[in-house]
């Protein structure tokens, strides 16, 4: 028996964190008698961050990864993103994590299938203006780079399915439109934004192969229930940001530092009481670490 813990979107260069913070998130895997650990992408802006922290886990707990969009747009040629020379690197590969169940690691990509806007010229210029991601050079258009990556997540899934394996699978973005959350009234305007977190041809290809027994993703910055799909239970809950944390929300909340809560502000108030939210921070990180992790007994 063993158990695996899957962690997205922990943006370490963005959350500020040295080696007491991913300290105190080894200490919580160990409680958790965690025996693996698979970090689902958006690890850091910086490969070289991302792989120190791999490296850091590592000495613990037995790490794998796959990258999300915030480590491509530091990395060069379609062939490295796919394969980075790694040991702990599982895109597009599996491990074993018993004899009859494996963890299948799939970066992913979009197609804009869950966009709002009419048009992919449209798509493109709004990318090409905002969005993180105008950031990683990519050989081919985002739909193409999508559907590459989904013929080939198609051929491993059909071998493991011939070879009678139960499958785990972990990817970044959102292989369904139930996790797309579409606004209403003056928020409407971010619908925009949803053309960029996944693709629904990824969740149906996942629901032809009845042996993917759990997908966890991440990428929304949104924390999800577990829900069941046809066979398979998604998960979906990411690290996300130090202003989007639960944490950070109830340390505004106790010190009444917001009279109605606005996202906007989060990060100019705390930057004024820096000191205590630090303190706050250091006693009340674990709680939030614990709940931004799947586990998954195996
Ligand atoms: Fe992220
Ligand atoms: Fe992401």
């Amino acid at each position: 028996m063993g158990r695996l813990a899957i962690i997205s979107d922990l943006h370490v260069d963005i959350n500020h964190f040295t080696e007491i913070e991913l300290q105190q998130l080894v200490d919580v895997l160990l409680a958790e008698h965690v025996t693996h650990l698979h970090l689902a992408g958006d690890t850091a802006n910086r490969l070289e961050t991302c792989q120190k922290v791999i490296q850091f886990f590592s000495g613990s707990i037995p790490t794998t990864f796959i990258f999300g969009n915030h480590e491509l747009a530091d990395v060069t040629g379609e062939a490295m993103m796919a394969h980075f020379p790694d040991d702990h690197f599982l895109n597009e590969r599996f491990v074993p994590l018993n004899e009859k169940k494996v963890l299948l690691g799939f970066t992913g990509w979009y197609d804009y299938s869950y966009s709002t806007m009419k048009t992919t010229e449209e798509i493109v210029r709004l990318k090409n203006l905002y969005w993180y991601d105008r950031l990683i050079d990519r050989e081919f258009s985002d739909p193409e780079v999508n559907q590459l990556g989904i013929l080939r997540l198609e051929k491993i899934l059909k071998d493991l399915e011939e070879k009678e394996l139960k499958v785990v699978l972990a990817t970044h973005f959102v292989p369904k439109k139930e996790f797309i959350v579409y606004q209403t009234g003056k928020y409407q305007r971010w619908n925009q934004l949803n053309a960029f977190l996944g693709s629904e041809e990824l969740g149906q290809l996942i629901d032809r192969f009845p042996n993917v027994e759990r997908v966890v993703f991440g990428h929304t910055h949104r924390k999800f229930e577990d829900t069941k799909l046809q066979q398979t239970i998604y998960s979906c809950r990411p690290f996300g940001y130090f202003y989007e944390w639960q944490l950070t929300r109830r340390f505004i909340q106790e010190n009444q530092l917001m009279e109605s809560f606005q996202m906007a502000k989060i990060r100019s108030i705390l930057k004024t009481h820096q000191e205590a939210f630090d303190e706050y921070k250091k006693s009340h990180l674990k709680q939030e670490f614990q709940s931004s992790m799947t586990l998954i007994d195996y």
